[in-house]
């Protein structure tokens, strides 16, 4: 079958989250089972050099103010669908903000994306291309599925996946025919949402399926302290929601292919990995040296860091900062290095290489997510024997086994969670791993055990191979 895959990101091409790894994997897991996927994204400016190389395959005179054409090309392996329209994406700044905050016209520019989606749905591309199924990801492309519902679907299937629920692509109700909206879908069982539009409100409730990136979210996003709002049309509809996890594409994310490679037969060269991961960061510590890649953001529990940090520190621990985000969680997290030198070193910015030493080097990875949709480090920690400890929420739930006297007596612990997140629960943790650690044995055997764990996207491929093809049917 054919599957169009609508998305604001996409790795390699842009990625400011785990939604464009994943983005990006689904093809390759995809074509494995069998299926045709095609991604189509806009043509930010960073973009638009591969232009060049791509053929013309869709256009539309008018879209959203501006002419629009969909240029087709490949890119490392995947079928890329590029839309160009300057007059929404060919800008200086980043694909959702610019210097002053948020695109004011994201409504627009989205909307555009979606409206596309449909229409290659509905008339195919130039080079007869036509999609068995379209999958949409998140507010960005939300519009698709009630586009397709509104104007004509070419008997193709829908796909919603919600990666992330807290951003809902909300606009004013005074949009709706300028977004192509059909005047009378705008009531509460439709449109409708707080007196306004959302794009994602709009794809739940015209999707054939949602799915989620994790069982655990899935269940929790029926309930009020996760839906953000969206929880009554979620469980209206929960009969056509379901979990598929995320995965991790493991000849990019293997401690096999890094500079110091080793695996769960020798972990040897882990150790080495350690000693190049403090010298990047000017650390000496004497216990677990923990290690932290994230958004810098409330959604991360960032701020929950300098709470239970200094215990950790006097327990021997060490911590290695990776991150972007809130400049108050920035400021926190390089005051945390000034007042413990040597054992907290910051680096504030984007580095994917410095990434893949800090897992390779890391005894322990953090997560402690307020709440956590999958979320991907966690798995590379996993990968990597760097021990996750988690929050007990979404995705973290469903791929960390706790290292309880039960999960240890039974030989298949992989790191340690807690819960609620908060400080007592997650500095509790931290003393079990301190303890953990400190037990060769013990601590070895979780390792291999992570390491052991498949992380890849077979199991999770098929899963959406299978819905597709109920979808079909
Ligand atoms: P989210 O999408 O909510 O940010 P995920 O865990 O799903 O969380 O995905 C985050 C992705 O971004 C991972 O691949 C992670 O390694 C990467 N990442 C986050 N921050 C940085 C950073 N500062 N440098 C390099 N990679 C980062
Ligand atoms: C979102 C979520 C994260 C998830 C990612 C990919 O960014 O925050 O948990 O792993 O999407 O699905």
């Amino acid at each position: 079958g054919r599957v169009l895959s609508v998305a604001s990101e996409c790795v390699p091409l842009l990625k400011t989250g785990g939604l464009a790894d994943v983005v990006g994997a689904l093809p390759g897991a995809l074509a494995a089972e069998g299926w045709e996927m095609r991604v189509l994204m806009p043509c930010y400016r960073p973009l638009k050099w591969r232009l060049e190389e791509m053929e013309e395959v869709f256009a539309e005179a008018d879209l959203f103010g501006g002419p629009g054409r969909v240029m087709a090309g490949e890119v490392a392996g995947r079928k890329m669908l590029l839309l160009d329209a300057p007059h929404l994406y060919d800008r200086e700044g980043g694909p959702y903000a610019g210097p002053d905050g948020d695109w004011g016209d994201n409504a627009q520019r989205f909307a555009a994306l979606s409206w596309i989606g449909a229409r290659i749905a509905r008339e195919g591309l130039g080079d007869g291309w036509r999609p068995d199924v379209v999958h949409a990801h998140d507010w960005q492309a939300g519009f698709t599925p009630a586009y397709m519902d509104y104007w004509g679907s070419g008997g193709a299937s829908s796909v919603l996946t919600v990666h992330n629920i807290a951003f809902q692509g909300w606009a004013p109700a005074s949009l709706l025919s300028a977004l192509r909206l059909p005047p009378q879908e705008f009531h509460p069982a439709a449109l409708e949402y707080y007196g306004g539009l959302s794009s994602l409100k709009a794809g739940l409730v015209s999707a054939d399926h949602i799915t989620t990136v994790s069982p655990t979210y899935a269940c929790e996003l029926m309930r009020p302290e996760f839906g953000m709002g969206l929880q009554g049309v979620i469980a209206q509809r929960a009969g056509q929601v379901t979990g598929i996890l995320n995965g991790v594409d493991t000849d990019i994310w293997s401690p096999e292919v890094e500079e110091r490679p080793y695996n769960a037969a020798s972990l040897k060269a882990k150790a080495e990995n350690r000693a190049v991961l403090s010298g990047a960061f000017k650390l000496s510590v004497p216990g677990p040296l923990a290690i932290l890649v994230s958004r810098l953001t409330y959604q991360k529990g960032i701020d929950l860091i300098p709470e239970v940090l200094p215990d950790f520190i006097a327990a021997g621990g060490g911590l290695a900062v990776l991150g972007t985000g809130d400049a108050p969680l920035e400021a926190a997290m390089r005051e945390l290095e000034v007042r413990f030198p040597g054992r907290v070193g910051v680096r504030i910015g984007y580095d994917e290489g410095l990434s893949h030493l800090m897992f390779a080097g890391g005894d322990a990875v953090l997560v402690p997510s307020r709440f956590e949709p999958c979320g991907l480090t966690q798995m590379y920690g996993l990968r990597y024997g760097a021990v996750p400890v988690v929050a007990l929420t979404g995705g973290l739930a469903d791929t960390i086994i706790n290292a309880n006297p039960a999960a240890m007596a039974a030989g298949c612990a992989t790191g340690l969670t807690f819960h609620p997140t908060e400080p007592p629960a997650f500095a509790e943790a931290l003393r079990r791993l301190i303890h953990l650690h400190a037990d060769p044995a013990a601590w070895e055997t979780v390792q291999r055990n992570a390491m052991r764990h498949p992380v890849g996207w077979e199991t999770s491929a098929a899963a959406y191979a299978a819905l597709y093809r109920e979808l079909m049917a």
